[in-house]
């Protein structure tokens, strides 16, 4: 067992996590922790890239009404326009420092379009290899900085007072620890994990979410879970993203009998993801496979090798078949964009977090954006609080838990009750199989087993949101109540997170 004090500590090194480390390094004495190594984020995994309006005939305005469309009236207004305001500073930001975006032949940043954008506005790098470019720019900059605690689970937070002041961790082998810090920075992502089609990395199981639980904090909108469109599917399930900036490049849905799938809706293949996940569900749950036509698109290899080379393995070049699958949490631990939650000395940023950008349905490449945006706000409010390091607080000791149910048992569970399309009687029946998982004294030493009640508690909470949102609205589609409530609009403090299954 070891001790150690920092002024912050961030939990999880995806984007987010490194772009508050990257502006508070230098200045601040600053831990990291990976539940494994630093690539192991969704953010390494982002094909598509950082949206801003960054052209002439583009402009933030633009970019706000189709981040609010796309969001389904549900969105935090004024925070969207901060974020979206600060789309051409980020690019700036990460330009300077030295992330390679892919430039045309006169050294212009070249533009993606995706989904629900009027205009093509998607920075890109490597082609569809943003995340990747992005990890390594920052991850080379921060090492110098600050101390990396790779495989290392964070099992609880500690709290003094109502403060937070540090957390309890486990490594790898199986020796805990306890460091203390002023502040303390959730960076964890989402819980694409809980469901057994997912783009998302393995760590994703909504860690974030339950720790902030566990520590008083306030979460939201914990039932708008986007699902992305188009995973390659295969016989036993699906290999992995195919980025939606293709179809930006011209690639099409089509039916078995090539059909255009999406041909009745004004926006075509290029509908919101919520819209488009549904239609694909849709004609899957009646025995018709979707295929994305990709021979439109010139350049293939050049333009998008990561998803040629996963077409390749899988022996595609023209039609592959694609299903939806779990791919971002809207909502999440309230909090500011300077990544203020209602705890003190606890931050929430990046995917975790719910400042009210996201609305009811994320817009296309706007999540690497607000990592950037509101990363680098944390940084400069950590920047201005230097904090005081609290010592020895009291854990609260262990009582004796249930066996969490495996993950398979949590997956099966969620895709049948709070997949693309959710009902009343199988939100009910889930409900009652997450109910203990509410137990809020339920922890464990052992990470694997702290991690399945971590993902049995989340689930719980999005069974619970999902029930009570008795409407439609974005990526929450009820088909007991399939049109829209007006007194559910709009993010709020009213349908906070804190109570149990009903
Ligand atoms: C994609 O490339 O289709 C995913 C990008 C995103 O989730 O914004």
């Amino acid at each position: 067992m070891s001790k150690e004090a920092f002024d912050v500590l961030i939990i999880g090194s995806g984007l987010a996590g490194l772009v508050v480390a990257e502006t508070i390094g230098r200045h601040l004495d600053v831990g990291i922790f990976s539940k494994g190594q630093t690539i192991d984020s969704n953010s390494y995994r982002a094909q598509g890239g950082v949206a801003a309006a960054i052209t002439t005939e583009d402009c933030w305005g633009n970019h706000w009404k189709d981040t609010l469309e796309a969001g389904d009236a549900h969105n935090d207004p004024g925070t969207t326009a901060t974020l979206t305001k600060a789309g051409r500073d980020a690019v700036q930001m990460l330009v300077e420092l030295g992330v390679p975006f892919d430039r045309d032949d006169r050294s212009r940043l070249q533009l993606g379009k995706e989904g629900a954008h009027k205009y093509p506005r998607i920075v890109h790098a490597g082609g569809d290899r943003t995340g990747a470019s992005l990890i390594r720019t920052l991850h080379k900059r921060v090492r110098k900085h600050v101390q990396f605690f790779n495989e290392e689970t964070v099992l609880s937070i500690l709290k003094e007072k109502g403060n937070c002041v540090g957390v309890k961790t486990v490594d790898r082998q199986s020796d805990i620890h306890f460091r203390y810090a002023a502040h303390l920075v959730l960076a964890t992502g989402g819980a694409g994990q809980l469901f057994t089609q997912t783009t998302n990395h393995p760590f994703a199981t909504g860690d974030g979410y339950a720790l902030a639980y566990r520590a008083g904090a306030i979460l939201r909108d914990m039932e708008f879970i986007q699902f992305h469109p188009t995973l390659l599917a295969t016989e036993t399930g699906t290999a992995g993203l195919i980025t939606e900036a293709i179809r930006g490049a011209g690639a099409q849905l089509v039916t078995v009998d090539n059909h255009r799938l999406m041909a009745n809706h004004p926006k075509g293949d290029l509908a919101g993801r919520d819209v488009v996940a549904r239609a694909i569900h849709t004609a899957r749950r009646h025995g018709e496979d979707v295929f994305l036509d990709v021979t439109p698109v010139s350049n293939l290899a050049e333009r998008f090798p990561g998803v040629a080379s996963l077409c390749e393995t899988y022996g595609y070049s023209s039609r592959v078949p694609v299903a939806p699958g779990a791919h971002f949490m809207m909502g999440g631990v309230v909090a500011t964009p300077d990544g203020e939650t209602n705890v003190s000395g606890l931050y929430a940023v990046g995917e975790v977090a719910s400042t009210g950008v996201h609305g009811a349905n994320r817009l296309a490449s706007n999540s690497l954006l607000e990592a950037v945006v509101f990363g680098r706000r944390v940084g400069r409010k950590l920047l201005e609080r230097p904090g005081k390091v609290f010592g020895n607080p009291v854990e609260q000791p262990l009582k004796k838990s249930p066996s969490p149910p495996t993950k398979t048992e949590i997956r099966q569970m969620m895709d049948e009750a709070c997949g693309v399309t959710r009902d009343e009687q199988t939100l009910r029946e889930a409900g009652d199989f997450f109910r203990l998982s509410f137990q809020s004294s339920f922890k464990s030493d052992d990470p694997e087993i702290q991690e399945r009640h971590n993902m049995s508690l989340v689930a719980g909470m999005i069974t619970n949101a999902a029930l009570r949102r008795t409407e439609s609205r974005g990526s929450h589609y009820r088909e007991d109540h399939p049109g829209k409530d007006a007194s559910w609009q709009g993010v709020s403090l009213k349908h906070r997170q804190k109570e149990e299954v009903p």
